[in-house]
C-alpha cells in the first residue's frame, strides 16, 4: 500500500507539475497573442495614418490639376472680352448634359477638364483672325480651323489630361462627317466631343460673340434641333431638349 501511495504521490506530483507547466505555457502563449494583437493594432493604425495622408496627398495633386487647366483656360480667355466665361459656362452645360446622358461619366475629372480646354490651341490664332466681325476668307478660316490641332498637341502631352485631348481636337467634328480636323463621322466622333458640340453651339448662339448678337434660348434650341442629324448627334440633341430652360438659365446666371 505504502508503495502505491508513494507513486500516487510522485503520480500527483508530476501532474500538477505538468499542469504548472501547461499553465505557463498558455500563459506564455496568451502573452504573446497579446503581443501579436497589439502588433496588428499598430500596423492596423499605421495603415490608416498612409491612407489618410495619400488621400490627401491625392486631394491636393486633383485641386493642383484644377487649378492648372483654370489657368490655362483664364490665358486663352484673357484675350477675349466677348467670350470670357464661355469655357466655364460650357462645361457646365456639358457637365448637366453629360450626367443626364451618363452619370458615372460625368464623375471623371477629364471631361471637365476637356470641356474647359476645348479652345485652349486659339492661344497660337491671330487676333485679327480671332476677332474679326466680318466672314473668315478661306485662308483665314483654314488658320482658324488649326486650332483643334493645336489645341490637342499642348493637351496630348500631360498625361492627367487622358480623355480631355480627344475632345480638344475632335470638337468641331460634324455627325455627317462634314467637321474638322479629321472629317469623323456618327459614332467614330468620341461621345464627350458630341455631347461637347451641342453645348458649345447652345452657348455661341445664346451669348454676344464679334460675329453675332445672341439669340433666346428657344430659337438656339430649334437651331440645333434642325441640325439633329448633320452636325449633331440626334441622341445628344434628343438629350438636350430633356433639360428644361430653368436649369439652362441658372447655369448662365450663376456663371458671370
Ligand atoms: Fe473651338
Amino acid at each position: 500500500m505504502a508503495e502505491v501511495a508513494i507513486r500516487e504521490d510522485a503520480g500527483e506530483g508530476s501532474l500538477s507539475s505538468e499542469v504548472e507547466r501547461l499553465r505557463a505555457a498558455l500563459e506564455d502563449q496568451g502573452r504573446v497573442a497579446e503581443e501579436k494583437e497589439r502588433q496588428l493594432e499598430r500596423y492596423a493604425a499605421d495603415l490608416r495614418e498612409t491612407f489618410k495622408a495619400e488621400r490627401a496627398r491625392t486631394d491636393e495633386l486633383h485641386a493642383s490639376y484644377v487649378d492648372t487647366v483654370r489657368a490655362l483656360t483664364n490665358a486663352v480667355e484673357a484675350r477675349d472680352a466677348y467670350t470670357s466665361k464661355h469655357a466655364e459656362r460650357v462645361a457646365a452645360y456639358g457637365l448637366e448634359l453629360t450626367r443626364n446622358i451618363d452619370p458615372e461619366l460625368a464623375l471623371d475629372p477629364q471631361v471637365e477638364f476637356g470641356f474647359l480646354l476645348h479652345d485652349v490651341g486659339k492661344v497660337a490664332i491671330p487676333d485679327v483672325i480671332l476677332f474679326k466681325a466680318e466672314p473668315l476668307i478661306p485662308e483665314e478660316r483654314d488658320l482658324m480651323r488649326r486650332h483643334a490641332m493645336i489645341g490637342y498637341d499642348i493637351v496630348s502631352h500631360v498625361p492627367f489630361l487622358g480623355e480631355a485631348a480627344k475632345i480638344v481636337r475632335h470638337h468641331h467634328e460634324h455627325w455627317d462627317g462634314s467637321g474638322y480636323p479629321d472629317g469623323l463621322a456618327g459614332e467614330e466622333i468620341p461621345r464627350l466631343a458630341r455631347i461637347f458640340a451641342v453645348v458649345d453651339a447652345l452657348d455661341a448662339m445664346t451669348t454676344k460673340r464679334p460675329y453675332s448678337d445672341e439669340i433666346p434660348l428657344a430659337r438656339a434650341r430649334a437651331e440645333i434641333a434642325a441640325k439633329s442629324g448633320t452636325q449633331f448627334d440626334p441622341d445628344v440633341v434628343v438629350e438636350l431638349e430633356k433639360l428644361s430652360d430653368d436649369t439652362l438659365e441658372q447655369i448662365k446666371a450663376s456663371i458671370t
